[in-house]
């Protein structure tokens, strides 16, 4: 296999379809698929035709984690150099992920075990299938969590949860992950692309702009007390204000207050209309 295929995508009506694909090896992450990874997000992230991106897997796995081998073993005999490498660039691309220009989905189809969960965080909303299995299984070949996993969960559920999830290495399903909201619901895997795919066009349906700003909000302002988080969502607003070359929130208001053609409260604005709407200025 070379090495532009452990990751593999497809647009389609402006869906990026990204895919961890090592199939045999569970896809786990080795260096190798880290820096693919890295040259695919970059190479769609500003692309016109992409308004939403999925990452998934192929085969019976979403991510087994770090690969053991490529990623542990032979990268510490090669020294700490090595091993500080591989970590920048498999927390690089997670990093990138978290702060995606387009709004991001994890569609978990299978196993999703220990480094599995800094990209599962990295996307912004989650669906999972109901026979999904997650794990943090560090524990059960000697580590902690390590690479943000612990912090993914400590971020995401309860201390209880996080605790028992982090000693035991048990593993959960997909339901049980999204009681626990470690992703935001679980669906059967016969129905997992349709409400992904229907989730997607819901995003795709939003002001862009709008969506990059609410995605950075909600991830930046749990880190800030009240007031900084009021302070900073009211200058984020502003640069949106700055970006948004529809002057869509105008737009929005226009088409709710003077034209009455849809209601903010059960619906968004059309977008189509707004660039060249009357009452735009
Ligand atoms: N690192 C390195 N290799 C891995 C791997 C990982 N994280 N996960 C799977 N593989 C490899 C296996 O070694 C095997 O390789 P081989 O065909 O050369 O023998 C291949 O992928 C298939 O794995 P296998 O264990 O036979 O598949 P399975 O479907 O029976 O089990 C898992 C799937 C995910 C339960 C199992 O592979 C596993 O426990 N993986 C490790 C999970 C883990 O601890 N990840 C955390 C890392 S931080």
């Amino acid at each position: 296999m070379s090495e532009q295929d452990v990751v593999s995508y497809r647009v389609e009506n402006r869906i990026a379809w990204v895919s961890f694909n090592r199939p045999e090896k569970r896809n786990c992450m080795s260096p190798t698929l880290n820096r693919r990874m890295m040259e695919v997000l970059d190479a769609l992230e500003y692309s016109d035709d992409v308004g939403v991106l999925v990452l998934t897997g192929e085969g019976s796995a979403w991510s087994a984690g770090m690969d053991l081998k490529e990623y542990f073993r032979e990268t510490e005999a090669k020294g700490l150099g090595a091993v500080r490498q591989s970590q920048r660039e498999a927390y690089g691309w997670w990093r990138r992920l978290r702060w995606y220009q387009k709004p991001t989905i994890a569609m978990v189809n299978g196993w999703c075990f220990g480094g599995g969960y800094g990209p599962l965080f990295a996307c912004d909303l989650a669906i999972a299938a109901d026979e999904a299995e997650f794990g943090l299984s560090e524990i059960n070949w000697g580590i902690l969590p390590g690479g943000g996993a612990t912090k993914v969960v400590v971020d995401l559920l309860s201390m209880r949860d996080a605790m028992y999830h982090a000693l035991t290495g048990e593993r959960i399903d997909g339901k049980t992950a999204a009681a626990w909201k470690l992703v935001n619901e679980s669906v059967p895997r016969a129905r997992l692309e349709e409400r992904v795919t229907e989730l997607a066009n819901v995003l795709l349906g939003k002001n862009p702009v709008a969506i990059k700003a609410a995605k950075d909000a909600v991830r930046r302002v749990k880190e800030m007390t009240y007031d900084n988080a009021e302070d900073y969502l009211v200058r984020a607003q502003e640069a949106a204000n700055f970006h948004d070359k529809t002057d869509g929130r105008k737009e929005g208001i226009r088409q709710f207050i003077d034209e009455k053609s849809y209601k903010p409260g059960l619906a968004s604005y059309d977008l189509s209309r707004a660039a060249s709407a009357p009452g735009h200025d």
